[in-house]
């Protein structure tokens, strides 16, 4: 009789823990590279890497290599003291984004929460805000993140309601939407916060033009262009930034997932003298920002993107993608959106919920998340082979037209 470790592992979870997940019946004890291995043996490709927390897959070895090297040498200093694992980090991470000045911290929602502190300063300080009047436009539908004031600017009931009272200071317009964000920037304005592609959305891409007129419009307005590139940034769009593939450079990256290679929580706020030279010691700071651990495994994700292999990989599989989702729309498949490794796929709501399509995924060895109602994302390890990808691909289309 084969023993079930599966069944007992979730309901300790669900008995111990707070419900603020609904996680796939699904208990992983090992991974390499794109495939996850559950309690009981099964065998999954992960198509979802941790949000995009896995552009490189489980346990790269450069990177691991590098996190091991690490441990045994020093692992915490706290921002007191410098380590040397902290000015080439943040020197490389620069260089990556065509900046000068680099501010590390640990979750993405905290490095958003920085670079909306920093927006806010900058805004008094360099363009002469009246104080307290500061403004921030951000896009109906985003997602950064889950702290108090982020939520306070979400459109999604789930993420915001039953947490106010709400942090003041955010104007919301449509994603994609240029002339009302025109009309949202006035002379209070410090800052257009935005996905260049909105992921938890949907991987919603907007309009072609639409990242070039933001800079237009910011540059012309004073007003700083922040990209959240937390989910899109550091290959998987195939370029470095979400951002390029419209030959667009932003006043501020926000960096989190990627940049800790799947092993520590690492993200960091990216950008000029000008905007990053405001902060002054006491302003800000983390206990974790920038140590050593997290400053050796971001320096070693950071030299594995200069080399641009990873972004053409995802260019390349990525093309292999799209034509394959493509054939799916008129399927079960409505609409299929797609950049590099990353696809949203809008199902046929008579057909089934992302939910369940996830399900059945599961029980086909793939590993994929819903993100609202019929929608599903796909963002599978950079590092993933097109005989995998291509397998992945006729388990949807099982799923979609069976059922
Ligand atoms: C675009 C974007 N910003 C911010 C965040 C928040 O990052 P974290 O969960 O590390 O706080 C996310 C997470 O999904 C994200 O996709």
């Amino acid at each position: 009789m084969t023993v079930d470790r599966t069944t007992p592992a979730v309901a300790e979870a669900e008995r111990w823990t707070a419900h603020n997940y609904h996680p796939l019946p699904v208990v992983v004890a090992e991974a390499d590279g794109a495939w996850v291995t559950d309690v009981d043996g099964r065998r999954y490709l992960d198509c979802l890497a941790g949000y995009s927390a896995l552009n490189f897959g489980h346990r790269h070895p450069a990177i691991v290599d590098a996190a091991h090297r690490q441990l045994d040498r020093v692992t915490l200093t706290s921002r007191a003291f410098l380590h040397d694992q902290f000015g080439p980090f943040c020197h490389a991470l620069a260089e990556l984004c065509r900046m000068d000045r680099v501010l590390p911290m640990n979750s993405g929602a905290e490095a958003v929460e920085t670079a909306i502190k920093v927006a806010r300063k900058w805004g008094y300080r360099v363009k002469g805000v009246p104080a307290g009047q500061a403004s921030i436009v951000v896009a109906a539908g985003n997602f950064h993140g889950r702290t108090t004031t982020i939520v306070s600017f979400s459109t999604d009931p789930e993420a915001r309601d039953d947490y106010g009272p709400y942090t003041p200071g955010f104007r919301v317009v449509p994603y994609g939407d240029l002339a009302a964000l025109r009309a949202a920037v006035d002379e209070t304005t410090v800052a257009v916060l935005i996905e260049p592609i909105q992921g938890e959305a949907g991987v919603l891409v907007p309009p072609a033009g639409y990242l070039p007129g933001v800079r237009q419009l910011c540059t012309e307005a004073n007003v700083l262009f922040v990209a959240d590139e937390i989910q899109s940034g550091l290959g998987r769009t195939g370029s470095t930034f979400a951002c390029d593939l419209e030959g667009v450079a932003p006043d501020v990256y926000v960096l989190g997932k990627a940049l800790g290679g799947g092993i520590v929580p690492v993200s960091a706020v990216v950008s000029t003298l000008d905007v990053l030279g405001v902060m002054h010691p006491g302003n800000h700071g983390s206990t974790f920002g920038g140590n050593p651990l997290a400053a050796a495994v971001g320096r070693e994700v950071v030299r594995m993107l200069q080399t641009g292999e990873i972004q053409e990989r995802a260019r390349m599989l990525g093309q292999s993608l799209a034509s394959r989702l493509d054939k799916l729309v008129g399927r079960g498949v409505v609409a299929v959106r797609t950049r590099g490794l990353w696809a949203g796929i809008d199902l046929d709501p008579a057909l089934m919920t992302g939910r369940e399509l996830c399900e059945r995924m599961l029980t086909r060895g793939v590993l994929v998340k819903d993100t609202h109602g019929s929608t599903v994302r796909l963002a599978p390890p950079l590092v993933i082979d097109d005989a995998d990808l291509a397998w992945m691909t006729d388990q949807i289309e099982a799923v979609v037209t069976v059922a």
